[in-house]
């Protein structure tokens, strides 16, 4: 399912995309060659690139820092290329991010590149772009129940789960380790992709006594089932769900502590989702004297994250290059305002359809590579963090 495509590539695509934008922009107003040549000079250098917004895009909340990121590196894609491409957040309400996908129809895009807020309930606004004649990239997260999406664009989120599970397999040493069990929301895809994943790592460590859960007793009650099917890990993530919001999680954790006795802590090992969620679970855990020491993950690379891995308290993630990601939905925008097919590796089933994909690796990042693959790489400064070696 693997594509990459090289910083060349990207260019090349930038610029291409410039180029269709500006055709976009002018198709609805094209006058005829002699009015454009008899406007001035100096009208026609500032005239604004894709003044008609070719493509929207819609993502999920402002409230957490890694779709910021996504916000960030769109614009500062689409910034190079001269475009300004309007993006609308949904704030963890479907209604609204139906009436933003409204908003963007209304102002005639052709591609809407949406991260669903809710995978099921966004069906409905994935159909009525297709009723408007709007092509559908979903980002990052795929929307279900439908077959009004042109394409999916993600990473490897099956391998973020098991890289997460291998990295606490790599550091558990005897039998007995408690393993304390964290999942995303349960209305978004990727939270059982992740959990699928983790679940492949860990089962057999699970199953030879080297892990015992403590927190769930559905993952209990399935432990020596290898492949869980999708309603065996509802019932786990049920259980078990931060809902991709810190305080849930916070809660979580402490509720967990409670509930455990002393002889359930000492070195534990934690599976955390994602990077805001593992923050609020390791000051949990951080606080709990019955904690001796523990093992957390995450995902996504926030740079709060990063500072709490650099500082000791959480103890990995899973870094995701959101720039390819960004280049990969351009790069499939600009195929479909063509008319053709984006490129794809490979096709993820969303329950009504089989949707042409394309995913991206993740690399697991700790406190021994931080460096060279979060500051040499370039994604983030070395001034951005404190106590860098
Ligand atoms: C994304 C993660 C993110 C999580 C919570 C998932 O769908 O893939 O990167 O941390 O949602 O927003």
């Amino acid at each position: 399912m693997f594509k990459k495509i090289s910083s060349y590539s990207v260019l090349a695509v930038l610029v291409i995309f410039a180029m269709l934008l500006s055709a976009c922009g002018t198709a609805a107003t094209e006058e005829p060659a002699a009015a454009e040549e008899a406007a001035p000079a100096e009208s026609m250098e500032e005239e604004p690139a894709g003044e008609a917004l070719a493509v929207g895009i819609v993502l999920p909340t402002k409230d957490e820092p890694r779709w910021i990121q996504d916000e960030t590196r769109f614009t500062d894609a689409l910034n190079a290329a001269g475009y300004n491409v309007e993006i609308l957040f949904s704030q963890g309400d479907s209604a609204k991010e139906k009436a933003n996908v409204e908003s963007l129809i209304s102002k005639d895009i052709k591609v809407l590149i949406i991260c669903p807020q809710d995978g099921a309930a966004a069906a409905a606004a994935a159909e009525e772009a297709r009723a408007a004649g709007v092509k559908v990239i979903s980002y990052d997260r795929l929307i279900l129940g439908t077959d009004a999406v042109d394409y999916y664009v993600t990473f490897d989120s099956n391998a973020v789960g098991a890289q997460q599970a291998q990295y606490l397999v790599d550091h558990a040493t005897g039998s007995g380790n408690p393993l304390y069990l964290y999942a995303g929301a349960a209305s978004d895809n990727n939270a059982f992709l992740f959990f699928e994943g983790a679940w492949s790592v860990l089962q057999p460590k699970i199953a030879d006594g080297t892990f015992v859960i403590k927190n769930s007793s559905e993952a209990v009650a399935l432990q020596d089932t290898a492949a869980l099917s999708r309603d065996e890990m509802s019932k786990i993530i049920g259980q078990v769900t931060t809902n991709w919001d810190f305080n849930t999680a916070k809660n979580l954790a402490e509720a967990n502590l409670t509930a455990t006795t002393a002889a359930d802590k000492g070195d534990v090992f934690i599976l955390a989702p994602n990077d805001g969620t593992a923050r609020a679970i390791a000051d949990a855990f951080a606080v709990d004297t019955d904690v001796t020491s523990y093992y957390v993950t995450g995902q996504d690379a926030e740079k709060a994250s990063v500072q709490y891995i650099i500082d000791g308290k959480q103890s990995m993630t899973v870094f995701k290059d959101v720039r390819t990601l960004v280049s990969d939905a351009i790069s499939a925008a600009v195929a479909l305002l063509q008319d053709t097919a984006p490129e794809s590796k490979g096709s993820y089933n969303n329950g009504a359809a089989d949707i042409p994909a394309i995913q991206s690796a993740v690399v697991t990042v700790d406190k021994d590579n931080v460096q060279s693959a979060l500051i040499d790489s370039g994604y983030y400064s070395a001034s951005e963090f404190t106590g860098l070696e």
